[in-house]
């Protein structure tokens, strides 16, 4: 946490209603090192504005899944202390492409199962695509295979 005057910064309060977390979920965001904020000479904390993208781009993330630190991983690629340029946030976006485009994927098949087997339960021996006769799969090692399979 630096000290600094940035003109048009928000107090903690405006900056959580703006971004629609609550205080504490900032304060959680700059202890992990995801978002920035200083202090007035009053020790008052002050975001600058452009935080904002960040608690945003934190949110999305996480509603569709992107564990936290890969959300790190993503905004350490950012500069600070300027103003982060479209070049910057393509930079930092490019790491996240191939690991959007998979979870894509598999939400796309899961939304498809969706519409077949979850919820069905018959395990047909001749219909369906989740029948894993004598836990076949299981010797390729633990947890969901198919499902893991789609994902690397
Ligand atoms: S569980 Fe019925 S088709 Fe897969």
């Amino acid at each position: 946490m630096a000290t600094k005057a940035v003109p048009n910064d928000l107090s903690v309060g405006e900056m959580a209603k703006r971004a629609g977390v609550a205080v504490s979920t900032l304060h959680y965001y700059e202890a992990e090192g995801l978002i920035e904020s200083w202090r007035t000479p009053a020790n008052h904390r002050r975001y600058d504005r452009r935080q904002l993208r960040r608690v945003a781009i934190i949110r999305v993330a996480l509603q569709v899944g992107i564990p936290l630190r890969e959300v790190r991983e993503m905004l350490s690629g950012l500069p600070s202390g300027r103003a982060v340029t479209a070049a910057d946030w393509a930079k930092a976006g490019a790491i996240w492409q191939d690991r959007l485009r998979r979870r894509i994927a598999l939400l796309e098949r899961l939304a498809g199962q969706m519409d077949h087997c979850i919820g069905c339960g018959c395990l047909s021996l001749e219909n369906c695509p989740l029948y894993n006769r004598n836990d076949a799969l299981g010797a390729e090692g633990p947890g969901a295979r198919r499902w893991e399979e789609a994902q690397d």
